[in-house]
């Protein structure tokens, strides 16, 4: 078990002091970028998985869950990438019971210095039965077999029998038990649909505990989805029942209804912690920027109410609240904004502040940015803080994560005009550089001024480009705020997503269709090279 603890006890806001003793200790894995990814509509690329993986370590997950590498060429890469250069948590690889799955899984973690293979397989009747077509003494020869083969590669082996929550515990208590006695180090049970209640899964760990005593030598974990909206409710079940690992994805994205939410999961172990006496080593002041970044990479965007991470989550809309927060915080806010990162909006730059200036902002939030990416990073500052009196680090943040990140090989936005009136329809006139370095042209008369543009450049690249999904949202608050926009396109079966921002919303969302349409081409041109249609190997 890892142990990042910096002190040994803690005091909560309520003054209780609770001993953080190694026992007690929860640990996070995370599947952002695996179950996490699974919902539907994203598709992050390699370099964008990389820098979640690197914000993941920043926020001190104990396991990252990277990919399932044997779904498609482009997993297996992202997670070998993450594997040779995220340090810090264990990283993790998925993996059916099939040969080809553990060993493709094994070699995209290898070079890790902590790798993990996730093995799994389901229980319940019905899915051994209708989806897998098979029998339970087959499926029990199956695990057997995965959990030794994945031990032969590495000493840490996770299995999951999948669908545990509808399964029958007596049987699902037997497969169990050939994990361990193949070697298994982790026991995951999921609720798989999201069907559980709390004390039923409470119930059925204590069952599992009396049917399995030897799994009080692994480490037991929890694996809820939200299809009831008790993801979070049914993992701290578990926990009650003595489970020391929670997977968890950050904004809570996941299949469907999506999964346990890592911050929720995080904050409240960290609030009521004099109650529970169970703790996690996340820094939680890394939250609120881990929350946006995946936010902005994966077009999900947060819902304003939503606990911890949301926009009014610190907000308080009554005057008795906000009287009563003036007077004394703890009258009504259960935690401190800034432990969770909010309300750091310390930095401020103005159109007078110079590169150096610039560069030291951006330095001290972590981001390293020298060479012509710091002059593409000046010539951007310049141009909003031009229009903008003054440029925050939630700014600053939002132009490195959604336009700077990386260099796309592809279109660039030269300029554009739109006639916009509501006498005829929007013309717009775009010009973009082209994959060879050529600049190129395109006009479109189109529904909107936005529609016109995006048409426009549809036009001017040659590409029939089909919008999938268009978000737009402000990144502050206030009139001069800056405009976020991301956008999916899709090209030929392939999908890219873009993002881009602006003090004009048109603009913003240019640049974000450009993006977008680069990593679509880009990815059309690289699996199609492998001869891969998108999602053939999942
Ligand atoms: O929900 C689930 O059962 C899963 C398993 C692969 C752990 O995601
Ligand atoms: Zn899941």
């Amino acid at each position: 078990m890892s142990t990042n603890d910096r002190s040994n006890d803690v005091a909560g806001p309520d003054g209780k002091v609770a001993t953080r003793d190694a026992a007690n200790r929860v640990l996070i894995f995370d599947t952002t970028l695996r179950d996490g990814e699974q919902s539907p509509g994203i598709s992050l690329n390699k370099q964008e998985k990389l820098e979640i993986a690197h914000q993941l370590a920043r926020l001190n997950v104990d396991v990252i869950e990277a990919g399932f590498p044997i779904t498609s060429p482009g997993d297996f890469e992202s997670v070998q990438a993450i594997s040779r250069e995220v340090e810090g948590p264990i990283i993790c690889g998925l993996a059916r019971t099939s040969k080809q799955d553990i060993e493709a899984a094994w070699n995209a973690v290898r070079d890790s210095e902590r790798p993990r293979i996730h093995t799994f397989i389901a229980t319940s009747d019905i899915h051994i039965e209708r989806k897998l077509q098979t029998t339970r003494e087959d499926v029990k020869g199956q695990v057997r077999a995965a959990v030794a083969q994945a031990r032969e590669y590495t000493d840490d082996v996770e299995f999951s029998p999948e669908d545990g929550s509808r399964s029958d515990v007596e049987y699902m208590a037997e497969v169990i038990q050939i994990a361990l006695d193949e070697g298994a180090t982790t026991i995951n049970v999921p609720d798989t649909v999201g069907y559980t209640m709390p004390r039923e899964y409470n119930a059925m760990f204590t069952e599992l505990y009396r049917l399995v005593p030897d799994l009080r030598k692994v480490v037991v974990s929890v694996h809820c989805h939200d299809d009831l909206g008790l993801a979070v409710a049914n993992s701290l079940a578990g926990l009650e029942a003595g489970c020391r690992q929670v997977e968890c994805a950050i904004n809570g994205i996941g299949e469907r209804a999506g999964n346990a939410s890592l911050e929720e999961i995080a904050m409240l172990l960290h609030t009521r912690q004099p109650s529970l006496g169970l703790w996690t080593g996340i820094e939680t002041t890394e939250i609120a920027r881990t929350s946006r970044l995946v936010s902005r990479l994966t077009g999900y965007q947060v819902q304003p109410n939503k606990a911890i991470v949301g926009r009014n989550a610190f907000a308080h809309e009554a005057g008795i609240h906000q009287d009563g927060v003036l007077k004394e915080r703890t009258t009504y806010e259960i935690m401190d904004a800034t432990t969770v990162g909010l309300r750091s909006n310390s930095i401020v730059l103005g159109k007078h502040s110079g590169r150096h200036a610039l560069s030291e902002a951006l330095q001290e939030m972590g981001f390293e940015l020298d060479g012509q990416a710091l002059n593409t990073a000046f010539k951007r500052f310049k141009e909003i803080a031009d229009r903008k009196k003054q440029v925050t680090a939630m700014d600053l943040e939002a132009l490195v994560t959604d336009e700077l990140r990386e260099e796309i090989p592809g279109y660039a936005l030269e300029w554009f005009e739109v006639e916009a009136s509501s006498l005829r329809p929007p013309h717009a006139r775009v010009s973009i550089t082209l994959p060879d370095g050529t600049s190129a042209t395109g006009s479109f008369m189109g529904d909107g001024p936005i529609d016109a543009v995006f048409q426009a450049i549809n036009a001017a690249s040659g590409m029939g480009a089909k919008l999938n999904d268009f978000t737009i949202g402000a990144v502050t608050e206030g009139q001069d705020a800056l405009g976020e926009v991301s956008i999916v396109v899709e090209v030929g079966g392939f999908t890219g997503a873009g993002q881009g921002v602006s003090t004009d919303i048109i603009d913003a969302a240019a640049r974000a269709y450009v993006r977008a349409l680069s990593v679509a081409v880009a990815r059309s041109q690289t699996d199609a090279a492998i001869g891969l249609p998108e999602g053939a190997a999942g």
